[in-house]
């Protein structure tokens, strides 16, 4: 069981920032990896959807790969449909990836953070939850950025960096004076593809948080609880195997863009 691989997915490319942070946390471990990019974006679409592709994927994880542990790497599937997914599938661990919100919190001085992430996530109890238990110790002020994941899927850089000056500049004013954003949180797992474009508007001294690492320690101390971590003692690399439900040419390229990843991609029947 613990030669088998872990299985990952997102909507489309965004999931890769997370799978980046997984290889370098894991680097003997099999990664299998899904980009639903013939459903994305996500962002928008309601939670029976949602579940309905996290079921899907998770369950071809399964079937086809045989998958000792499964990482959601998309905040908005995580909060429509990880509680579906755990009460499915007992018998793996099932890691989810949260806005950052606590760590921001930790972070911040001016105790003002924003907050961007997908109209859907946003809207989702979990968020609400999340964000009510730590209201009493900042600011949060949020913004959906429901432009910025079908710019990134197309690698169009005119349109990041368009959505990224307007999502910016409408959350308010960046920097470490009092009442300013110093911390940004990235609640999308493709925002951090991003952060050229959007520090153009927020500049450098602002602090930028994704879940990546988080969710890929978790996931170490997970497998090592389970006793699934890899353990062969001959010397190896662990592989990276891509498939895509949209487009797998695009897939590839963002994989060697972003992970220096020479791998092709392939289809997944949707
Ligand atoms: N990358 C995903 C997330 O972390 C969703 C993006 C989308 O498809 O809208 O929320």
């Amino acid at each position: 069981m613990s030669k088998c691989p872990i299985g990952v997915f997102d909507s489309g490319v965004g999931g890769l920032s997370v799978l980046r942070a997984l290889r370098a946390e894991l680097p003997y471990e099999h990664f299998v990896y899904v980009a639903d990019s013939g459903h994305a974006p996500y962002g928008e679409r309601d939670d029976a959807y949602l579940i309905e592709r996290a079921r899907a994927i998770a369950q071809w994880f399964k079937d086809r790969h045989h998958i000792k542990a499964l990482v959601v790497a998309c905040n908005t599937a995580t909060a429509a449909a990880i509680h579906v997914l755990r009460e499915a599938h007992t018998d793996i661990p099932i890691i989810g990836i949260e806005p950052a919100l606590k760590p921001a919190v930790l972070q911040s001085t001016t105790k003002v953070i924003g907050v961007m992430a997908t109209r859907s996530t946003l809207a989702s109890e979990k968020f609400k939850r999340l964000m009510t238990s730590l209201e009493d110790q900042a600011r949060f002020l949020l913004q959906p950025c429901p432009d910025l994941v079908p710019a990134i899927e197309a690698f169009d850089s005119v349109r990041i960096q368009t959505a990224c000056a307007h999502y910016a500049s409408a959350l308010g004013r960046f920097g470490l004076t009092t009442g300013h954003i110093d911390t940004l949180v990235l609640g999308c797992t493709h925002y951090p593809f991003a952060e050229d474009a959007l520090r153009r508007t927020t500049g450098n001294a602002v602090k930028y948080l994704d879940g990546g690492e988080p969710v890929a320690r978790q996931t170490r101390r997970l497998l090592e609880a389970a006793q699934l971590l890899y353990t062969s003692r001959e010397p190896h690399v662990g592989t990276t195997t891509l498939f895509s439900s949209g487009e797998p040419a695009s897939l590839a390229i963002a994989a060697q863009r972003w992970l220096g990843l020479h791998s092709e991609a392939l289809m997944l029947a949707a």
